[in-house]
């Protein structure tokens, strides 16, 4: 049931059951974090694999101590600056953490989501929530209630209803090794607001070949149409002539297309917006109505950084594209091409 009522939510949670929350970055699909048995539903739900760990959302940065020690200063610093908010920190954990919550590593990721309804949800429970995006595994997350009816509206007695999220992208991951900060997850924290406060920070976001934290999967963010990342859609129409294409671009609509073939992410060429757009344009893209989607990319400052990470992720399709080699021989073989079919362009 898609609900306002946290009452239902409490309840729920409870006993041991599912509920999808609101939170400023995507919906989540919360669990009593302290509670083995809630939390392998949630992985069950979620058709995710049992060694990708979950993030423990908790009421404020007050709450951080019963879960987690040796905290570094620099985390500190940071969940005081950005808390609540899309900052996830990933820190030494607790015993009171169940090890299925973190599939077995000595680390939890933490955050404190700023969004009133579940904030109020936290304060009337006595456990903080486990809770990965409310979609199945490697599909794209939800961010309105609908998105989330869609994909579990048959086994979630509650959806807590928190409107449209508001950032729309996923909350940035920092870890610590050797007390030093490393982003492990591009997300709806930018890189440069993160740098103003704590200096250059390294990213390990793109390393897939030992992925710490799953979102640094190259394929992830996954709609089921594909999807080719290009500088300019308007120039790359002409090599899918014989295909029914639809566009996602940043700030226009192209005239040489129908206007319901295409998706604009912000008109005012707002980024935030952009981002916010992102998830549900995807989401409506992804229909069925289409066999290709020629997305735009972002200018590469702040939030479009993170746009463009998740349009790379989302993009890549190697073994379909591969019979349209010929095709992509004639595109520029520019950093995109070779971004979007790695290895096909030398
Ligand atoms: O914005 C968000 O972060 C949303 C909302 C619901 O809070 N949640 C979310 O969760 O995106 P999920 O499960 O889709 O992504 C969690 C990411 C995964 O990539 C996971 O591998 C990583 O966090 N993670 C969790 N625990 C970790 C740990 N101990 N060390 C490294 N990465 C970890
Ligand atoms: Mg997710």
């Amino acid at each position: 049931m898609i609900t306002k009522k946290i009452e239902l939510a409490i309840q729920s949670l409870n006993n041991e059951n599912l509920v999808a929350i609101p939170t400023e970055t995507v919906y989540g699909l919360a669990g009593n974090a302290f509670n083995e048995k809630a939390v392998k539903k949630i992985f069950t739900l979620k058709k995710r694999p049992f060694h990708n760990p979950l993030i423990i959302h908790i009421k404020s940065y007050e709450y951080l101590d019963k879960v987690a020690k040796d905290i570094p200063k620099i985390a500190k610093e940071l969940a005081k600056s950005f808390w609540p908010g899309p900052l996830t920190l990933v820190l030494k954990k607790k015993d009171i953490i169940p090890d299925i919550v973190t599939s077995g590593k000595d680390t939890v990721a933490i955050r404190v989501p700023n969004h009133a309804l579940t904030l109020e949800l936290l304060d009337n429970l006595d456990y903080p929530l486990a809770a990965p995006s409310a979609n199945p595994f490697s599909t794209i997350s939800p961010t309105t209630t609908e998105h989330v009816d869609g994909y579990f509206g048959n086994d979630l007695e509650v959806i807590l209803d928190g409107g449209a999220c508001e950032k729309g992208i996923e909350s940035t991951i920092i870890g610590f090794e050797d007390e030093y900060p490393i982003i492990y997850r591009l997300g709806s924290l930018s890189l440069e607001e993160i740098e103003n406060k704590i200096g250059k920070v390294y990213t390990k976001n793109k390393n897939d070949v030992s992925p710490v934290a799953p979102g640094m999967l190259t394929r992830h963010y996954a709609p089921r149409t594909e999807m080719i990342l290009v500088d300019e859609p308007k120039n790359k129409l002409k090599y899918f002539s014989n295909k029914k294409v639809g566009v996602l671009s940043f700030k226009k609509k192209l005239n040489s297309l129908l206007p319901e073939d295409q998706e604009v992410l912000s008109e005012s060429g707002d980024l935030n917006e952009a981002a916010k757009n992102l998830y549900a344009a995807m989401h409506r893209l992804d229909s069925g109505r289409f066999d290709i989607i020629l997305a735009e990319r972002f200018p590469n400052i702040g939030i479009g950084k993170t746009i463009n990470d998740k349009l790379e992720r989302a993009t890549k399709k190697e073994e379909k594209l591969a019979n349209e080699i010929e095709l992509i021989k004639d595109l520029e073989k520019d950093i995109i091409i070779n971004t979007v079919f790695p290895g096909l362009i030398p």
